[in-house]
Parts: structure tokens; C-alpha cells; sequence
């Protein structure tokens, strides 16, 4: 079988055979077949789709492409969950402690953030002493003993999709949703999920603009995570505005913190705890979606939630007084406040502007080497439906250097439209998929 076939066989909309699609897959990685030909299928794939077969098959092989975790040490079953990306997502931080002190296993690893803010990994390490770099046999232990544990990406996991991400980047072959969905399920499958919770964001902070399109995603996904035998549920959520007020490294530690004491953002508290009882239900903690919710609002503004966010911070090396001294956390030297150049009703906000904002001020990486600065950010004051009078403080920007900041104020003030009627607050979940 000549790789040219196969590619001729897929631009021309036939379906491909599972052994094809490990020809494919395995020449690339073993440096056989060149980025040239493999390119050419992406963008094939890209305008002619994939069935589930071709969509299961390519999966599998991502996985197979390295390493995959074993965590079968670990007690119960391991829900992940994953959000596909927006400005000032702090859920993990909320998230994690409540699923863990409802007694379901949170055991994730992830990444340093290339973007608008930091991963999770750089939020956790605005903690002083926070470490990520546990060993396996640390990570498993401190999972079973109190049900969550947070490690950075280690091993060799599907360099398939390293190889093919880079790759899809430089071809305009992203956004392929067959594309999306198997690198986004191999990762999560090889990462050692027995069950899956995916948030899929959809709006102008987002990766996926498009409602439809991020059904479509969501809908691939879950039917991946079916043919694994991995219980998956997704849900669509709004990135049509950030999430919660702050955006930024050490922000969102204190945001998340604020949170946990039952005092965060009405959106961000909300998404978290619907996520919460999903994953409750997909850890077989409580058998239905409403009896997950009660438990997770009991396990937040009991504080239950919190003593677990200390437990965790204190297991893996970190100060978890900052928990009730939040000045300890990493601070930018200085604070400015943008005002409102117009009365009226915010109509919308470009996210995606307040997430280039951010990272000017240096919240956030261009490129992988870049050193962020953990206390810069912006603080959101005022959102989408909420009434404004000239002057009125929108936001506050904390940075380090003059020139960034006033980079950013006109940044920030024309991401915000008006109208001058009255405008609906946007619903924040949009659908859920299972
Ligand atoms: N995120 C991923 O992990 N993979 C994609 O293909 C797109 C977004
Ligand atoms: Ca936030």
C-alpha cells in the first residue's frame, strides 16, 4: 500500500481501514513518512470528515504512539476532566478539592499554559514552596491518602499528537473536529482516565467560536469516549466573556480561594459546581446529576472543600496559610483602575482581547520558554448585562511595568460594547452532552 493511495483514497472521501490509519500514523512517528504526505491527509481529513471507525482507529493509535499511565493503584474510579480552553478558567483549582473531599479520586496531570494565562501548573506553583514533580509511586500514594494530587506532564505520552499538533498548526488543519477529538480523548485515555468530564467552551474567548461547532466536538468526543469504554460527559459552556473576575496567575489562586470560602463569582461557582455533580456521577459517588449537586454545594459552603484545598497544598510542599493571608501569594507592585468612557449596558466583551491583554502585561507565555509574572493580571469589575455610568471602574489592571500597563488600557476599554437598553445576563451552560 503506497501512502499516496491512502491519501488519494481519503481526498477522494472514501473511509480509511483501521490498518491504514496505523500505516499512517506509525510512519510518521517513526520518521518514514514525511510531513509533506501526512500533511496532505490532514487537510484531506480536514474538508472530508471521518467516520467513528476512522475516528476510534486513529485514536487508538495516538495512544499507542507512547506511553500510557497506570492508575489502577489508585482506589476508585479516576474521573479527568478537561476544558478546552479560555480566559481566566480557574475550575481546576475550585473543582479538584470538591470532587476529592466527596471522596472520588482526582488524580491530574497538566500542563504549564502557551497563551492568554498560565496552566494549572503555573497557578499552583504562584503558591510558595507548591512543587509538581512527584514520582509515580508519590503521586498514587498521596491520591489514595487524600484523594488528590496534581503532578506536571511526565512521560512519553502520544508523541503522535505532538508530532501531528505541530504539524496541523503550520497547515491550517486545527480545526478539523475529527482531529480535535483524538488528540484531545488519546491524551486524556493515555493519561489514565476511567472516566471523562469535559468542558468545551464555546464564544469569542474561545478555541471554538462557533456554537454548532462546539456540539459537534463535544458529540465526537463523548462517542470516543464510548468506544474506549470510558463514561464520558460533556458540557457546552459560555466563553463570551472571561470566567469569574480574575485573570492572571496569582489572581486566580485568590480567586479560587475566595471561591472555596463560598465568597467567588457567581459564573465560576456555578460551573464548578455542575461539573462537580457530573463528576460525581461519572465516579459512581451518587447515582443521579441533581443528588451530585446537593452534595457538592454542601461540600463548598460547609468549608469542606477548602480544608481539602489546604491538605493538598500542605502534601505537596506548599504554605497553605495563604489560604487566610492571601498577600502572601505572589503581588504586582502596582494597580490601576480602566474606566468607562460611555454609560449604557454591556452589550459584550471581546475575551479574547482581555486574554491578549493579560498576557502583555506578562501573565502569559508566547512562546514555551518565556518566564511568566505570577502577579500581574487584570481583575474583571464589571460584565456582560451589568450597567455602567461613565467613569465607572470596568476593570483593574496589577502590573509590574508602567509601559504594559499602558499598553493595555485601551486594550481593555475597547474590548467592552454598550447599548442602551436593557441587556440579558448570558446563560453560562449552554448544553450538556451524554
Ligand atoms: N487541543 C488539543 O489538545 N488538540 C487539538 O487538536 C486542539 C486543541
Ligand atoms: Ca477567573
Amino acid at each position: 500500500m503506497r501512502i499516496y493511495d491512502i491519501i488519494a483514497k481519503k481526498r477522494d472521501g472514501y473511509s480509511l481501514s483501521p490498518k491504514e490509519i496505523e500505516i499512517l500514523i506509525r510512519g510518521y512517528v517513526d520518521g518514514t513518512i514525511p510531513d509533506y504526505q501526512v500533511a496532505a491527509w490532514a487537510m484531506a481529513v480536514f474538508f472530508q470528515g471521518m467516520d467513528e471507525e476512522e475516528i476510534k482507529a486513529l485514536t487508538q493509535q495516538m495512544i499507542i504512539s507512547g506511553d500510557s499511565i497506570d492508575l489502577s493503584a489508585i482506589e476508585g474510579i479516576k474521573v479527568d476532566k478537561h476544558s478546552t480552553g479560555g480566559v481566566g478558567d480557574t475550575t481546576t483549582l475550585v473543582l479538584g478539592p470538591i470532587v476529592a473531599a466527596g471522596g472520588a479520586p482526582v488524580a491530574k496531570m497538566s500542563g504549564r499554559g502557551l497563551g492568554h494565562t498560565g496552566g494549572t501548573i503555573d497557578k499552583l506553583e504562584s503558591i510558595p514552596g507548591f512543587h509538581v514533580e512527584l514520582t509515580n509511586k508519590q503521586f498514587v500514594k498521596q491520591v489514595n491518602e487524600i484523594k488528590l494530587a496534581v503532578i506536571g506532564q511526565t512521560g512519553n505520552l502520544v508523541p503522535a499528537d505532538k508530532k501531528l499538533y505541530g504539524l496541523r498548526d503550520v497547515t491550517a488543519t486545527v480545526n478539523s473536529m475529527p482531529l480535535i477529538a483524538s488528540s484531545i480523548m488519546s491524551k486524556k485515555i493515555a493519561a489514565g482516565a476511567d472516566a471523562i468530564m469535559l468542558d468545551v467552551k464555546t464564544g469569542n474567548g474561545a478555541f471554538l467560536k462557533d456554537l454548532n461547532e462546539a456540539i459537534e466536538l463535544a458529540k465526537t468526543m463523548v462517542n470516543i469516549g464510548n468506544n474506549f469504554n470510558r463514561d464520558t460527559i460533556a458540557i457546552i459552556s459560555n466563553m463570551n466573556q472571561p470566567l469569574g473576575w480574575a485573570v492572571g496567575n496569582s489572581l486566580e489562586v485568590q480567586e479560587a480561594i475566595m471561591t472555596l470560602k463560598g465568597k467567588g463569582p457567581e459564573d465560576l461557582t456555578k460551573l464548578c459546581l455542575e461539573l462537580a455533580a457530573h463528576m460525581f456521577v461519572l465516579g459512581k459517588r451518587t447515582s443521579e446529576f441533581t443528588e451530585g449537586l446537593v452534595l457538592a454545594e454542601e461540600l463548598l459552603y460547609s468549608g469542606k472543600a477548602l480544608a481539602k484545598f489546604a491538605e493538598f497544598i500542605k502534601a505537596q510542599g506548599g504554605d497553605a496559610t495563604v489560604i487566610d493571608n492571601l498577600e502572601k501569594l505572589p503581588q504586582a507592585k502596582y494597580k490601576l483602575k480602566i474606566i468607562s468612557l460611555h454609560s449604557g449596558y454591556i452589550e459584550s466583551i471581546e475575551t479574547q482581547e482581555i486574554g491578549r491583554a493579560a498576557m502583555l502585561l506578562g501573565a502569559g507565555r508566547s512562546k514555551k520558554e518565556d518566564v511568566i509574572d505570577l502577579g500581574v493580571g487584570i481583575m474583571i469589575r464589571k460584565k456582560i448585562g451589568d450597567q455602567v455610568t461613565k467613569n465607572d471602574v470596568l476593570a483593574e489592571v496589577y502590573y509590574n511595568k508602567d509601559e504594559k500597563a499602558q499598553e493595555v488600557i485601551p486594550i481593555i476599554q475597547n474590548a467592552y460594547s454598550f447599548n442602551t437598553g436593557k441587556i440579558n445576563k448570558p446563560p453560562l451552560i449552554l448544553k450538556t452532552i451524554n
